[in-house]
C-alpha cells in the first residue's frame, strides 16, 4: 500500500500521552498536518502543552476528543487522513474481548475513511518478551521482531498479569487482518522498548512507568522493576520511538503486517539507573534514593538466577536500522533529558546533598 505522501494528514491517537505527545510535534516538525486525538480537548492539565505547538496558532495542529470506548468516535476525525498513529492506551487489558471491540472501533473509522492509507499501531516489547514462564527466555533469548511469548502456555492468561501483552498481540493481529481484507490500507507494527525522555507537560510524569520511577528516584525512593522481575530497563528514547512512528508512515521498505521493535539494545539495571543520575548531573547535588524491592521472600531469593536469565537475553534491532535507516540515542542522553525536564516542566524538587 502507499505510504503517507509528505505533508499530509495524520490523527494520531493518545496524543496527549508521553510518546504521542512527541509523534504529534516531531510530525509538525516535519511539515505534516495533524489531527490530535485526546480524550477530552478541553482538559487544560493535558492539552496546553500541545496548543503552545506553534502548528496549532495556525491550525496545521487541530485537538479532537475522542474515546476510543465509543463506536464511531473517529469517524469524522479519519476523514481526509492518510496516515493513523494509533498510541493509546485502552481503559483495560484485562477482558480480550473489551480490547478486541476497540481496536474494531477503530479499524471501522479507518475503513469509512476510504483516505487512509497506512496505520501505526503501537504495540509493545511485552509482545515480544514477556513470559508466563520464564525458562522460555533461556530456551529462546533472541529478541527480535519473529519471537512471539509462548501462545501455548496454558497459564498465559490476563488473570495471571499477561493481558497486557495478550492484548497487544490481538490488536496487532486484528489491524494486520482488517487491513489486508480492505485491501486499502496497511498496519504496520511498533514495539517500543521502555521509554525514557522528556516529558513535555507535568501530567506525563505520572504514567510511563519509566519516567515515573525516574521522578521517584530524584524524590528519594524508587522500586526494582516488578515488570520482569529483577530485568534491567530494556530502554529507548521516546523522541526515537516517535521518530520510528513516522518513518514507518513514511517508508517504502514495509509491508502490511511487519512489526519493527524500537530499542536501543541498551539495558541498565534500575539501581544503575539511579546511580547515574549524579554522574550525568553532577551540578544537582542530587543524594541518591533508596532502593524498594517490593518482591516477596521467594521470589528475592531467585534474584541472581532472574538476572541471569535477563543477562542472557539477546536484545536486537537490527531490522528497524536497516528498513527503516534509525539511529538511536544513548541512554545518558534520555536519562540527562528526562531528569532536566522533571525538574524544568513538573518542578520536580530532587533530594540534595547538604551545601547544594
Ligand atoms: N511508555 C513506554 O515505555 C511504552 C513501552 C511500550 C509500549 N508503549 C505503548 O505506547 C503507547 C503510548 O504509551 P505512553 O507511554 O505514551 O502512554 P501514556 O502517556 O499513558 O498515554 C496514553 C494515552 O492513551 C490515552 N487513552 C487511554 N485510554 C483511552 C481511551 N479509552 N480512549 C482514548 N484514549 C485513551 C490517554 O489519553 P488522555 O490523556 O487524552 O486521557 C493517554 O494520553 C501505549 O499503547 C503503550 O502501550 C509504551
Amino acid at each position: 500500500m502507499a505510504p503517507m505522501p509528505r505533508g499530509g494528514t495524520v490523527a494520531v491517537t493518545g496524543s496527549a500521552g508521553f510518546i504521542g505527545g512527541w509523534v504529534v510535534r516531531q510530525l509538525l516538525d516535519k511539515g505534516y498536518r495533524v489531527r490530535a486525538c485526546v480524550r477530552d480537548a478541553n482538559d487544560e492539565s493535558k492539552t496546553t502543552f500541545l496548543k503552545a505547538m506553534p502548528g496549532y496558532a495556525s491550525g496545521r495542529l487541530t485537538l479532537h476528543s475522542a474515546d476510543l470506548d465509543e463506536a464511531g468516535c473517529f469517524d469524522e476525525i479519519f476523514k481526509g487522513c492518510q496516515g493513523v498513529a494509533h498510541l493509546s492506551h485502552v481503559s483495560t487489558y484485562d477482558d480480550l474481548d473489551y480490547v478486541k471491540m476497540v481496536c474494531d472501533h477503530v479499524i471501522n473509522s479507518v475503513n469509512l475513511s476510504e483516505s487512509v492509507n497506512r496505520v501505526i499501531v503501537t504495540s509493545s516489547i511485552a509482545a515480544v518478551i514477556s513470559e508466563q514462564d520464564i525458562q522460555e527466555l533461556v530456551r529462546r533469548p533472541v529478541l527480535y521482531e519473529d519471537r512471539y511469548p509462548d501462545e501455548l502456555n496454558p497459564k498465559r492468561l490476563p488473570e495471571r498479569g499477561q493481558g497486557y501483552s495478550m492484548g497487544k498481540v490481538l490488536a496487532e493481529r486484528a489491524f494486520a487482518e482488517a487491513a489486508e481484507a480492505s485491501g486499502r490500507w496497511d498496519a504496520i507494527t511498533c514495539c517500543p522498548g521502555d521509554n525514557v525522555g522528556p516529558i513535555q507537560s507535568t501530567h506525563q510524569k505520572n504514567f510511563g512507568p519509566w519516567q515515573h520511577n525516574i521522578e521517584t528516584m530524584l524524590l528519594g525512593k524508587y522500586t526494582q522493576n516488578v515488570i520482569g522481575a529483577y530485568r534491567p530497563w530494556f530502554t529507548v528514547d521516546v523522541r526515537d520511538v516517535a521518530e520510528a512512528h513516522i518513518r514507518m508512515l513514511e517508508s517504502v521498505n514495509v509491508e502490511n503486517g511487519q512489526r519493527f521493535i524500537a530499542w536501543s539494545t541498551e539495558t541498565r539495571n534500575v539501581e544503575d539507573i539511579c546511580a547515574s543520575i549524579d554522574r550525568l548531573l553532577p551540578e544537582l547535588g542530587f543524594a541518591g534514593a533508596e532502593l524498594i524491592d517490593p518482591f516477596p521472600e521467594k521470589v528475592r531469593a531467585k534474584e541472581a538466577k532472574f538476572r541471569a536469565i535477563w543477562g542472557g537475553c539477546e536484545l536486537r534491532n537490527d531490522r528497524i536500522r536497516e528498513a527503516l535507516g534509525m539511529e538511536f540515542r544513548t541512554l545518558d542522553v534520555s536519562i540527562r533529558d528526562c531528569v532536566e525536564s522533571l525538574i524544568a516542566v513538573a518542578k520536580v524538587e530532587p533530594v540534595r546533598r547538604p551545601g547544594y
